[in-house]
């Protein structure tokens, strides 16, 4: 059967952005499994032995309580578990000395959804039929952004303003507020610190700037903490994090080891949470509690800020420097190479100016020498520009063995000075 499906429907069920290649990668990885690929595209976090541990311990206090049964057997609030909402309301009014309490939290069937919520409620048309924009102050940014919007018209991103280092081969994207529109026409806006794919991460002074523009119109302002403090922490340099009247501080649950679960936590304003609760509501009506529950656990007794200091960030921490040192070794210095400096995610993001071929052509020919990647491309949702650099780059996660990434490495180097070669 052929199903005839809405606009909707034909939008939603097609993949868009890294979704649609990962299609490749898969039948890669499974055909030619004897060639040993080095998988450098997954999103998946490391499955850290004691980070594991850590939620069987809690699994198992769940199950000796006798909270269990309400836990699993009954429906709850569609704000999420109240343990996990008090949990989480101590620890940030104790960290960062903030009065919240239970109207300021709202729990997410993982946080792509939270993010489903808040495109859709403030951007997209309003019932006078006015487009309100979802910006992303700059590219490149998450892909899973791409998917989200009923009305896909309304993502607009901003070509970024580049400080490049040239001797050190690193680079850095910056907010280019010359450009930055943000105006009675926008919805919302949303962005990642750090961000996937490159690991930036936006000084304080950018996003007071943002926020402050936002404020005369009243727009909420996305701060996607899904990688960033206090848990799971993967940030290499000191952050703090920004509360304040139209931010929005989002995090999730995934990257502390708990993505089979789908934990997203927003956190802001009261009559905002409420818009989110709503829409959760109609649309599922509550996010599953067994995660939630364990998660409350973690929370209270410490040992997820723990794990995210002394096992998580170290982890990748380690990984981005074996990366960087062996690319200083390996891509010789003549090359318009650059390295997004890694601040914080799990990934790498390297940039080659002037590529001569394309990043889905680097792709393949990383692909035939065992390395896969991700190409560029897909980390540009919402920007309408051409911009060359769009395929110029490729995105490189940090969850390989240090041999595979040392081995991974040596063959791009080795890749990419024949592609400039070629072309002399
Ligand atoms: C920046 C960013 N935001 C959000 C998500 C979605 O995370 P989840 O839905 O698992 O909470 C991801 C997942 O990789 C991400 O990288």
């Amino acid at each position: 059967m052929i199903p005839n499906l809405s606009k909707i429907g034909v939008q939603m069920s097609s993949l868009t952005g890294v979704k649609a290649i990962a299609k490749d990668i898969i039948e890669t990885l499974q055909t030619k499994q004897k060639q040993d690929f080095i998988n450098l595209s997954a999103g998946n976090p490391v499955l850290l032995p004691k980070v594991e541990q850590m939620w069987r311990d809690c699994t198992a206090e769940l199950l000796a309580s006798s909270e269990y049964g309400e836990v699993v057997c009954r429906y709850g609030s569609s704000q999420g578990y109240i343990l996990l909402i008090q949990a989480i309301a101590n620890d940030f009014n104790r960290r960062y000395g903030l009065s919240l309490n239970e109207s300021n939290i709202l729990i997410t069937p993982g946080s792509q959804m939270l993010y489903f919520y808040a495109v859709n409620a403030f951007g997209g048309y309003t019932s006078n039929g006015d487009l309100k924009q979802i910006v992303l102050p700059m590219s490149p940014e998450y892909t899973g952004y791409d998917g989200i919007c009923l009305a896909p018209e309304a993502l607009i991103s901003y070509k970024p303003a580049l400080d490049i280092d040239t001797k050190a081969h690193r680079f850095k994207y910056h907010p280019d507020f010359s450009n930055l529109a943000i105006t009675a026409n926008t919805g919302c806006i949303l962005f990642s610190r750090p961000c996937n794919p490159t690991g930036n991460i936006l000084s304080n002074d950018e996003i007071k700037k943002i926020a402050a523009l936002a404020k005369p119109y009243n727009i909420p302002v996305f701060i996607d903490s899904a990688y960033g403090p206090p848990f799971p922490a993967i940030n290499f340099r000191d952050m703090t994090l920004m509360f304040g009247e139209n931010i929005v501080h989002c995090m999730s649950l995934s990257k502390v080891g708990l993505p089979g679960e789908r934990i997203g936590i927003a956190i802001g304003d009261s009559k905002i949470i409420q818009v989110l609760q709503s829409f959760q509501t109609n649309l599922c009506l509550q996010p599953p509690h067994y995660g939630q529950a364990i998660a409350a656990r973690a929370i209270n007794s410490g040992a997820i800020e723990y794990i995210s200091k002394e096992v998580i960030r170290p982890f990748y921490k380690n990984k981005i420097s074996l990366l960087e040192a062996k690319l200083d070794q390996e891509i010789p210095k003549d090359l318009p190479w650059f390295l997004h400096w890694g601040e914080g995610a799990m990934f790498a993001w390297l940039w080659f100016n002037n590529l001569p071929i394309s990043d889905l052509d680097l792709y393949q020919k990383l692909k035939q020498v065992g390395v896969i990647v991700v190409a560029g491309r897909f980390f540009f949702p919402g920007l309408q520009e051409n911009w060359s650099h769009k395929h110029q780059c490729i995105r490189i996660s940090l969850t390989a063995s240090d041999e595979q990434i040392e081995t991974a490495m040596e063959r791009l180097a080795e890749v990419i000075q024949q592609v400039y070669k070629q072309t002399q």
